[in-house]
């Protein structure tokens, strides 16, 4: 297929550029560098562009003929999105809305989209599916779900098709060809645990050790990139044979508490992690972990990358190749 990706330059995006040009695709990345890296983008086209100007896009999608667009760019940080909600809302769903406005004028019918669990916001049960209430507890969250209802209203009403795939703890690396997870400033558990191992990043705090879990700290659902990338493939491939809008949770099932990932990460190095107990964060629930039998069922989509120590280690080793030649 002739794709667009756009945030093909950021962590999720440029795995699964990699893993579509593995497949054949042509790609083409549009993105702003805000916080994407140049080096991440390799063998395929880049256009410069910012979807906050709508005559970037369109001038992107013009005459292109592109059969999809997958669509990471977005502003991520929590913490980021409560001090400056306005430019949350300006990335995420202006950003969002000048391209489906694009798409649908230039007969581009197919989207991935980039959402997240943090449109589920507290959690009512112990394992998350699709059909859980959406109530973000943050503006991140609140603007993805903004997104959400713009791309389902727009699917109702034009020829268009949209997959929001709703990842939960995005982590690890692909070793293979030295890319992986790299934001500044990187507020991220098992990034901050490795790099604190390194001596690249200050001593890790844990945020609180009171939650109501087996061993006081929160529980998370972590989920390779490259599995998440393998499930942006078979989304496209689900639209060829339905057409409509879609949500599909992405995560393996299992939850790992923040001290368990500690360990993890010092097994990966091979020694203690400098650490102390920190107050909660404000916006941590206790646990999040997915039900992804939907994506299962109906994209096909069986993890390959599930196993934590898996997972951590190939962020080990990506680390190290950050440190050594890229920081
Ligand atoms: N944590 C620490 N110390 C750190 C960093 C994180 O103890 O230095 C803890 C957090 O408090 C949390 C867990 O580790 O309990 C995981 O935190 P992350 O920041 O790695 O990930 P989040 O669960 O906060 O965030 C992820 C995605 C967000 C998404 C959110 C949905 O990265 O984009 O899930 O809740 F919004």
């Amino acid at each position: 297929m002739r794709l667009l990706v756009t945030g093909g330059a950021g962590y999720v995006g440029s795995h699964t550029v990699r893993a579509l040009l593995q497949a054949g695709h042509d790609v083409t990345l549009f993105d702003n560098f805000s916080t994407g890296h140049r080096w991440a983008c390799q063998d395929c086209p880049v256009i410069e562009g910012d979807l906050r100007n709508a005559g970037d896009i369109e001038t992107a999608l013009r005459g292109a003929q592109f059969d999809g667009v997958l669509h990471f760019a977005a502003k991520s940080l929590v913490g980021e999105s409560a001090s400056a909600p306005l430019l949350y809302y300006q990335n995420n769903v202006t950003g969002t809305l000048n391209l489906v406005q694009a798409m649908v004028a230039h007969g581009v019918d197919k989207l991935v989209f980039s959402s997240t669990a943090a449109v589920y916001g507290t959690p009512q049960q112990d394992a998350i599916d699709e059909d859980h209430p959406r109530a973000p507890i943050n503006v991140y969250g609140e603007t993805k779900r903004a997104v959400e209802d713009l791309l389902e209203a727009a699917c109702a009403a034009h020829s268009l098709s949209a997959t929001c795939l709703r990842y939960f703890n995005a982590a690890g690396a692909n070793s293979d060809i030295h890319i992986g997870e790299w934001h500044e400033p990187e507020t991220h558990l098992i990034p901050n645990a490795l790099r604190a191992a390194a001596g690249t990043g200050p001593s890790l705090t844990l945020f609180g050790d009171d939650y109501p879990t087996h061993d006081g700290t929160c529980i998370r659902d972590y989920v390779h990139v490259d599995d998440l990338a393998s499930a942006h493939m078979l989304a496209l491939t689900y639209m060829e044979n339905k057409q409509g809008f879609g949500v599909f949770n992405l995560g393996n099932g299992a939850g790992y508490s923040v001290r368990e990932v500690l360990a993890a990460c010092e097994q990966s190095v091979g020694r203690t992690i400098p650490h102390s107990i920190g107050p909660r964060r404000a916006g941590d629930p206790a646990r999040l972990v997915a039900s992804s039998s939907r994506a299962q069922e109906q994209l096909g989509w069986i993890p390959a990358k599930g196993e934590i120590q898996a997972i951590v280690d190939s962020a080990w080793a990506w680390e190290q190749f950050r440190a050594d030649n890229l920081a």
